[in-house]
C-alpha cells in the first residue's frame, strides 16, 4: 500500500486528465462526488454538487477572479476556501484534502 493511500487518500485521477485552468468531477469510491480543480501548479478538491440545488459544478466555469462558477442560476463560490462569493447558494463547499504523487491526483478527507 502507497503512503498516501495508508493516509486514507484514494486515487481519483491522474494529473494528465486536468489541464491548467481546467475542473473534472470524479466520484471516490465511498461515492462521494469532487470536483478537481486545476489552478496553477495547484489541485483542488471541494463538493462537486452545488449546495443551492446539486447541479455539478464540474459542469461550470473556471472564472478568471479565483471563483467557480455554477452554471445552473449562477452561484460563485471561492475555489480557495469554498465560501460563497454570489448567491442563490447559501451554503460553501465542502473542501478536500488532496495529494498530489507523481502523475497520480489522490483525495483524502473533508478539511474543517
Ligand atoms: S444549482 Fe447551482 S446555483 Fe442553483
Amino acid at each position: 500500500m502507497s503512503d498516501v493511500a495508508s493516509e486514507g487518500f484514494v486515487r481519483v485521477a491522474a494529473l494528465g486528465d486536468l489541464d491548467e485552468g481546467t475542473m473534472l468531477g470524479v466520484m471516490t469510491p465511498a461515492g462521494e462526488r469532487i470536483c478537481l480543480i486545476r489552478d496553477g501548479d495547484e489541485v483542488r478538491a471541494v463538493g462537486d454538487e452545488c449546495p443551492h440545488q446539486g447541479f455539478a459544478l464540474s459542469a461550470g466555469e473556471l472564472c478568471g477572479d479565483g471563483t467557480i462558477e455554477c452554471v445552473w442560476h449562477g452561484a460563485r463560490f471561492d475555489l480557495r476556501t469554498g465560501v460563497v462569493k454570489r448567491g442563490p447558494a447559501e451554503e460553501g463547499l465542502a473542501r478536500f484534502a488532496v495529494r498530489v504523487e507523481g502523475e497520480e491526483i489522490w483525495v483524502g478527507g473533508k478539511l474543517g
